[in-house]
């Protein structure tokens, strides 16, 4: 059966691309190569020895994307993980983010709607619910006035895929709301692959672990939080991948109760920053260089998911710690820079 990945080079799609072929599906990959390497087909074809179908394109170009679902019409699905995801960039080029996060999913339920129907999985995330007043966060918390028109188009992502299945019965679709993924296959040949500066904590740890970066900016210790430092919720990104899989099997197998259903993917557990660095320390057996700094504005104080819903209806639990997804980050780090 034939599943179209959109940015299945990219980080979590790379895995889940794995964990698809792991069941016996056959994947087709588009990306355009904006935020990652040709390279990772090779890193994937490794693993199981089956290189996905691959059509390099930006899916910014409508008459390319319907060219595509034309040559492919047996698509039986799609996991649409194709966007930009950079908060602070969406700050300052907000309508690339609307074009890319939002044009480009509405040309794709465009064609999905043409075929009658399908299977639509949507990487959401947890920046939906702000800060939460209740933890761990339920599917049932209120969606929050975004932050950053990243956040937004997620949040406008989601209510263009509900109000298109509300009048497409045939159109099954299921957000996955990712809390923070993190880490790299236990093969070491695919895993994150930040271009220039990361954002995120994960890699900006091991980064300076490797001495790529000298320090370690803690962004805030005066937070309600036990330590003073924000609290997450970190999924190893095998796991998340494993996620879609079960989603997508929902919607194969009809067992889904309404076609525009949401689920939250995460550990259940929340890690503070100085936790998650002495998870680090830990694993690797290296001394973190970190100093504290001010608080970055826009982050919540703490976000972790109840993760009930996902385990019960879904069959999917988040299996690996914090240390397994640090310690395969860290060994997905030194194996990237032994080799550049
Ligand atoms: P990523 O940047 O590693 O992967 C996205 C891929 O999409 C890249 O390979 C990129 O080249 C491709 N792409 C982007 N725009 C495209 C276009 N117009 N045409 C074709 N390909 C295009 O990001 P990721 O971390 O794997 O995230 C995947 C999805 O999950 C995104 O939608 C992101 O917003 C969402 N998400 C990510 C996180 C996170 O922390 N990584 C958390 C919550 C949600
Ligand atoms: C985690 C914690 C920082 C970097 C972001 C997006 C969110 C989602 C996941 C896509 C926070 C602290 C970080 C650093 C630090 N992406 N930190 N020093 O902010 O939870 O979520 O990625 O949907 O939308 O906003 O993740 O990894 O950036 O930060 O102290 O150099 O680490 O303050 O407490 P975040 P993050």
């Amino acid at each position: 059966m034939k599943i179209l990945v959109t940015g299945g080079l990219g980080f979590i799609g790379s895995h889940t691309v794995v964990e698809l072929q792991n069941e016996g599906f056959e994947v087709v990959v588009v990306d355009n190569l904006s935020n990652s390497s040709i390279d990772v087909l090779d890193g994937i074809e490794a693993i199981r020895g089956k290189r996905p179908i691959f059509e390099e394109f930006d899916l910014r170009d409508k008459p390319k994307v319907q060219d595509f679902f034309q040559k492919h019409a047996d698509i039986a699905g799609v996991i649409h993980f194709a966007a930009s995801k950079a908060v602070g960039e969406s700050v300052a080029e907000p309508l690339l983010y609307y074009e890319n996060n939002l044009g480009v999913l509405v040309y794709i339920l465009q064609e999905l709607k043409k075929k009658g129907g399908s299977n639509f999985i949507f990487s959401s995330s947890c920046t939906v619910y702000g800060q939460a007043d209740q933890m761990p966060i339920t599917e049932a918390a209120p969606v929050k006035p975004a932050e950053s028109p990243y956040g937004n188009t997620k949040q406008v992502g989601e209510e263009i895929i509900r109000d298109t299945c509300k009048v497409n019965p045939g159109l099954k679709a299921i957000a996955l709301r990712y809390f923070n993924p993190i880490g790299a296959h236990p093969s070491g040949k695919i895993g994150e692959l930040p271009i220039g500066v990361p954002q995120n904590l994960v890699p900006f740890i091991t980064q300076t672990g490797v001495g790529l970066r000298e320090q370690l900016s803690v962004f805030g210790d005066d937070y309600p939080t036990e330590d003073g430092t924000c609290i997450r919720d970190y999924i190893h990104v095998v796991d998340l991948a494993k996620a879609h899989v079960a989603a997508l099997q929902r919607l194969l197998e009809d067992r889904n109760e309404s076609n525009y259903e949401v689920f939250n993917l995460g550990t259940g557990k929340g890690s503070s920053v100085l936790e998650v660095i002495q998870s680090f320390e830990r694993v690797s057996g290296e001394r973190l260089n970190y100093k504290i700094v001010g608080r970055r504005p826009g982050d919540v104080i703490q976000a972790y998911a109840d993760t009930q819903k996902a385990n019960k209806v879904l069959g999917w639990k988040a299996k690996s710690s914090l240390d397994d997804a640090m310690k395969s980050a860290w060994e997905w780090e030194k194996i990237v820079r032994s080799s550049n």
